[in-house]
Order: C-alpha cells, then sequence, then structure tokens
C-alpha cells in the first residue's frame, strides 16, 4: 500500500526527501501499484517545451490498479455507494467485484460499438454510477473520456466534442436534480446538430425514463449495448504516458482548452493525495460532493478513492433538496467519515441556519475538506465549529484542473490549520513565489505570484491539439516554473494562502470562468455592441459576474433578459452574469485597452478612489458607468 504519513515529524522527513531526490520518492511510492511492465526513467523533463514524462517505459492499466487489484483482497467491500436525488429513492451499492463486472461489460459494449485505444469519448451525463462505470470503462480499454459538466449548453459541448473529435457520446435521457428532470438528451441532439461529425455513436442510459426523440442511425440505449455484454473484458496494456483523459476548463484567453492527464502519473499522484489528504482508512466511508464533470470529481470521487480501495460515495443531488440539511441527512444515513465540499456549498448552507446541521448526528466526521475557491474566514469558522465540531480538521485544499491532485494543503491531525489557509505543499510539490520581474521572493510574510518550480507526476502535459498554448499559459511568464495564475502570500511561519486569480479567470461557485469567454457569449447579442465582464465579492458564490454592455437599443430590461437567454445558450446557466449594466461607453486606454481596473472596483461597489482616469481616452465615461452602477 502506497504510503500514508502519520505524524509531523514523518510529514517534514518525507516532504525533505520528496524535494533532495524527487525521482527515488516517487518510483517508491510507484512501487506500490500493479505494472505490466516496470519503468525504464523515472522522469524526464523540460519546462521549456514543455516535455514532462514520468515512468517512460512502464505500462499499466489504471483500472487493474482500481478494481482487479482489490477483488482478492476486497472484493465484497463497497466501492460506489450511491445515493439518489430523492431520499426516498433506494440507495445503490456496487462491490468492488460488482463494480469490475459492470466495467468490464461496459467497456466491451465500447468496443463493440468501435471504440478503441485512442478514440475519444465524450461523456454528458448526471451523476449516475454509470457514468463512473462508463469513464472506467474507456480507460480499461484505452480510450480517451472527455467528460463535460452537464450544466453546459449544447453549444458548449458541440465546442467540446469538435475540438477533442470525439467519435461517442455517451449521456442520459434526463437529469434529476432537486425538484427538477431536466432534459439531457434533447441538449447532446441540439449539440450533434451543430456538426459534430466525428461522432458515430451515442450511447443513452435510461434513468429517469422519460420520452426521448430518436435516430436510429447513431443512438443506441445503454442497456441494450451493456446489459449482454461479458463480464470479462482484458485491461488495454497502455504506455505510462498514453493520454488517460481530456478535461476542459477556462483560461483568460479565447476558447476552453482541453487540459491532457496521462495515465501512470495520475494514478500515482492522486492515490497517494487521496491517501494522505484524508487520511482514509480500511473501512470508512469517503464523500466528496463535487460533481464528476470537474477534476475534483476525476481525482477524488473516482480515481483516487478507487486506486486506494476506498468506499467512494457519489451524490446524485443537490445540497439544499428537498432541504438545507441534506448533506448532513447524507452524513448521519451513511456514518461518512470524510467529507470534501466547496466553500459555495458551505457559505449556502450557512446562510440558511444551524438548525440544519444542528438536526443530524455528524460524529462519525474525521476530516472536512474544502476547495476549488478561497474561503472566507466566516465560512471556514462555521464550518469548524457546526459541521467538524471543533474535532474534526478542516483541511483546505489548493489545487487546479492542471495539477491533476491537491498541491497545498494541512494534512489532518498531522501538521497544524489557520483559517484560510491551504498551509503546506504535499510531498514532492516546491511551490515559490515570483515577483512581476520574474524573481523569487524568499522569506517569510511576503506575498507574490504563485508558482511550482519542479514536476509532479500528475501534472498538465499538454492542451488538446494544441502544445503552443500550454507552453504560453503556463510556462512562459517565468523560466523554468510552472505558473498557476494565481497570488498567494507566505504568512510569518510559512504557511500559504491562496488570495485569488491574478489573470482574467473568475471563480464563481467554485466554477472557473474566463471573462473573454463570457464576453464572447454575451456579443453573440445582434444588438451588443461590445462588452466587459469582471469578477466581484458575491456572499454565497465567492464572486459573481458582473457585465457592462454597450448596446444599440435603449430598452435595458429586455435587453438584460435577452443577455441572459444567450450566455445560457453560448455556455450554459452557470455563466449568467448576476449584475448586467447598460453604459454608454467603457473606459479605455488610449491604446484602446478597456481599463479593467476601473470596472472591478465600480462592480465591487468601491468607487471612493479610482485612481487617475484622466490619462483615458475616454474619461468622461467613467462618471457615467459609475452613476449608473447596479
Ligand atoms: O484560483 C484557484 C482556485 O481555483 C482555481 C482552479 O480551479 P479549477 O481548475 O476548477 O480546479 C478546481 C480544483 C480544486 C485555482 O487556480 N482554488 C482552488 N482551490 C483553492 C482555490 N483558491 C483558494 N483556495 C483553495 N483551496
Amino acid at each position: 500500500m502506497i504510503l500514508q504519513i502519520q505524524n509531523l515529524e514523518e510529514y517534514q522527513q518525507v516532504y525533505q526527501r520528496s524535494v533532495a531526490d524527487p525521482e527515488a520518492f516517487w518510483a517508491e511510492m510507484a512501487d506500490s501499484f500493479v505494472w505490466k511492465k516496470k519503468w525504464d526513467r523515472v522522469l524526464d523533463w523540460d519546462f521549456r517545451t514543455p516535455k514532462v514524462e514520468w515512468f517512460s517505459g512502464g505500462q499499466l492499466n489504471i483500472t487493474e490498479n482500481c478494481l482487479d487489484r482489490h477483488l482478492e483482497s476486497r472484493g465484497d467491500q463497497v466501492a460506489i455507494l450511491w445515493e439518489p436525488n430523492d431520499p426516498e429513492g433506494e440507495t445503490v451499492r456496487y462491490t468492488y467485484r460488482e463494480l469490475h463486472a459492470a466495467v468490464c461489460r461496459a467497456a466491451n459494449a465500447l468496443k463493440a460499438n468501435g471504440i478503441g485505444k485512442g478514440d475519444r469519448v465524450c461523456f454528458y451525463m448526471p451523476m449516475v454510477p454509470e457514468l463512473a462505470i462508463a469513464v472506467l470503462a474507456c480507460a480499461r480499454i484505452g480510450a480517451i473520456h472527455s467528460v463535460v459538466f452537464a450544466g453546459f449548453s449544447a453549444t458548449a459541448l458541440a465546442d467540446r466534442v469538435k475540438d477533442a473529435t470525439c467519435k461517442m457520446i455517451i449521456c442520459s435521457d434526463y437529469n434529476s436534480r432537486g425538484a427538477k428532470n431536466i432534459p439531457v438528451k434533447k441538449v447532446v441532439d441540439e449539440a450533434m446538430d451543430m456538426g459534430c461529425d466525428s461522432v458515430t455513436r451515442v450511447i443513452v442510459h435510461r434513468n429517469t425514463g422519460g420520452e426521448v426523440a430518436w435516430n436510429d442511425r447513431v443512438d443506441r440505449w445503454w442497456h441494450e449495448e451493456v446489459d449482454g455484454q461479458s463480464s470479462d473484458c482484458p485491461a488495454e496494456t497502455m504506455e505510462a504516458e498514453d493520454e488517460l483523459f481530456i478535461l476542459y476548463t477556462s483560461g483568460s484567453t479565447g476558447k476552453p482548452k482541453g487540459v491532457v492527464h496521462t495515465c501512470g502519473g495520475y494514478m500515482v499522484y492522486t492515490c497517494f493525495s487521496f491517501k494522505n489528504v484524508f487520511q482514509y482508512q480500511d473501512g470508512d466511508v469517503y464523500w466528496c460532493t463535487a460533481d464528476i464533470g470537474w477534476i475534483t470529481g476525476h481525482s477524488y470521487i473516482v480515481y483516487g478513492p478507487l486506486l486506494a480501495g476506498a468506499t467512494t460515495l457519489m451524490f446524485e443531488g443537490v445540497p439544499t433538496f428537498p432541504d438545507a440539511g441534506r448533506f448532513w441527512q447524507i452524513c448521519e444515513k451513511h456514518q461518512v467519515n470524510q467529507f470534501y465540499t466547496a466553500p459555495t456549498a458551505i457559505r449556502a448552507l450557512m446562510a440558511r441556519g444551524d438548525e440544519w446541521v444542528e438536526k443530524y448526528d455528524l460524529s462519525s466526521l474525521k476530516v472536512i475538506g474544502s476547495g476549488g475557491e478561497p474561503i472566507n474566514e466566516e465560512a471556514w469558522n462555521w464550518y469548524n465549529e457546526k459541521v467538524g465540531k471543533g474535532q474534526a480538521p478542516i483541511v483546505d485544499t489548493w489545487w487546479q484542473t492542471e495539477t491533476g491532485g491537491i498541491m497545498i494543503t494541512p494534512l489532518p491531525g498531522i501538521t497544524d490549520t489557520k483559517p484560510c489557509f491551504a498551509a503546506y505543499p504535499m510531498p514532492g510539490i516546491q511551490p515559490v513565489l515570483m515577483n512581476a520581474d520574474g524573481q523569487e521572493i524568499e522569506g517569510n510574510d511576503v506575498e507574490g505570484l504563485l508558482c511550482i518550480k519542479f514536476p509532479w507526476p500528475s501534472m498538465i502535459r499538454t492542451t488538446w491539439g494544441d502544445h503552443d498554448r500550454c507552453r504560453n499559459v503556463y510556462f512562459s511568464a517565468f523560466a523554468d516554473k510552472y505558473f498557476t495564475g494565481d497570488g498567494a502570500r507566505r504568512d510569518a511561519e510559512g504557511r500559504l494562502r491562496i488570495i485569488g486569480r491574478v489573470d482574467d479567470v473568475i471563480n464563481v461557485s467554485g466554477h472557473r470562468m474566463g471573462t473573454a469567454e463570457v464576453e464572447n457569449a454575451i456579443n453573440q447579442h445582434g444588438h451588443v455592441v461590445e462588452s466587459a465582464v469582471v469578477g466581484y465579492p458575491h456572499d454565497i458564490k465567492g464572486q459573481g459576474i458582473y457585465a457592462y454592455v454597450i448596446a444599440d437599443r435603449t430598452d435595458a430590461e429586455p435587453l438584460r433578459r435577452e443577455i441572459l437567454e444567450v450566455v445560457t445558450k453560448e455556455i450554459g446557466p452557470i455563466a449568467k452574469p448576476d449584475k448586467i449594466q447598460i453604459v454608454p461607453g467603457l473606459p479605455k486606454t488610449r491604446s484602446g485597452k478597456i481599463m479593467r481596473r476601473i470596472l472591478r472596483k465600480i462592480a465591487s461597489g468601491d468607487t471612493g478612489n479610482l485612481g487617475d482616469v484622466s490619462t483615458l481616452l475616454n474619461p468622461e465615461v467613467v462618471e457615467a458607468v459609475k452613476e449608473g452602477a447596479v
């Protein structure tokens, strides 16, 4: 079994060792997995290209490590514990043995439908067990999965399908979410009409059983394709650096990019980080409330926990249905030991009052986690007192889609915790703070741009189809360093606090959103002349979306409604601006660049000191924008 750090002294020792000789350290960690062939070299790297190769020459299949490896020792242990949206509905349990068989059947169905090694399969599905099963089925046969969060629009889905030239889409008929029954297949049909020519099959999982339109040429039912298949499917031999999956994420410019993760390093790091960050012990029930459509779900619902032989809970619904006690009711019902959620959910539940959390017995909780966005002190304290009862340590985990796994976090019961501090690097992770001139800022009580100066096994390898973009976005700002896009502070004792993005990316309810992406969507409206989008502090969402819009129409209310519709159509409801201000102009520099700094200040209500605006091309619009602020 992979190393599980037990105390502070061991953490310090392991950390030192991992930095002094990373190759020896990671080779030792990798040794606890099943390899079909051992690697020739632990690490080859050059951040200038960038080229990062871990365990090259090694061959494996990640599903053998998630499933087959556990059959003998824990075949009858529950692997996936699924809690439906409807609290009266039936809990579904897959033991490791059952999950293995289900994954093999699905893998055989994929093969029967023409999918093989290297093919891309897109997922557009709610949080049902079949999503995890089919993702693993792809990995079983060496197909590359690209999961798209089922809240994205048909346009966003089509963009992603086309970018990765996916051969298949796997979806559900409907998504049962809170009180709603949301059409899913219909969105896929719309996406298919947008020129997804590479797709030859759409596999539809019958979830709620509602009516769906059918295209005999491409559509097939999951149960008809999967149920009769053999429960034996040999695991494809994969090179350590073969692609495992693509996951699209937003950046500061242009379209979302497909972050690529590979088999060997991702396996080693997600398992190692899962075991240590959550201090998972045999028999525990672990629950991460994320959606598999995001990296958190990939690494800490599916791969990390299954690699570690854990029981991982998967929840179909939302935190507030049927009421604001749902999370805590599930924790009590399944005696959850490790609970991992996002600050947005904590803030939303905190706002509903303490009675919901006090109604349930949460004494089983040993570790509670937070991640995806900065957690404010009030939410941290509430989480600590009301959920953790001052007993279960909070792990505030900082990481990114690109990092594949948790990078900076306290280790529960091992290192100390401090509100809002992700605190300490994981073994093997070497964070540095840089100034704008490209120098490393040493010492404590300092602030800078967060970079990582040495490779780690689960780091991004490329952006799908555009390696230059990967270099430009992450490896060109600072020589020989991976730049995270975040700013951070190091306190007097050396703990790290993540401040937030320093680029034009905003974090709305833990979802990453490029301001340029939202602007592009708004600009699709025929009467919008120009727009500028910024983030502003929002009590529940962390950041809200504030859009300034120049239009050639004056009926503000209908225009706002139409803009919301356009954004919903182009990206999805998660990108809808919270505030839209129709403005006569946007403050610009003489070279024509929008002065976002001023717009950010106005959006956050901080109009007292906007700085010197006299050098602007159009200083007069600043007053008008200020006056019309919503
Ligand atoms: O700004 C940081 C913020 O979320 C970004 C990464 O988002 P995403 O790729 O969606 O990955 C989510 C995986 C957790 C980061 O650049 N972020 C993530 N975790 C934290 C955080 N900000 C503050 N504290 C955190 N714990």
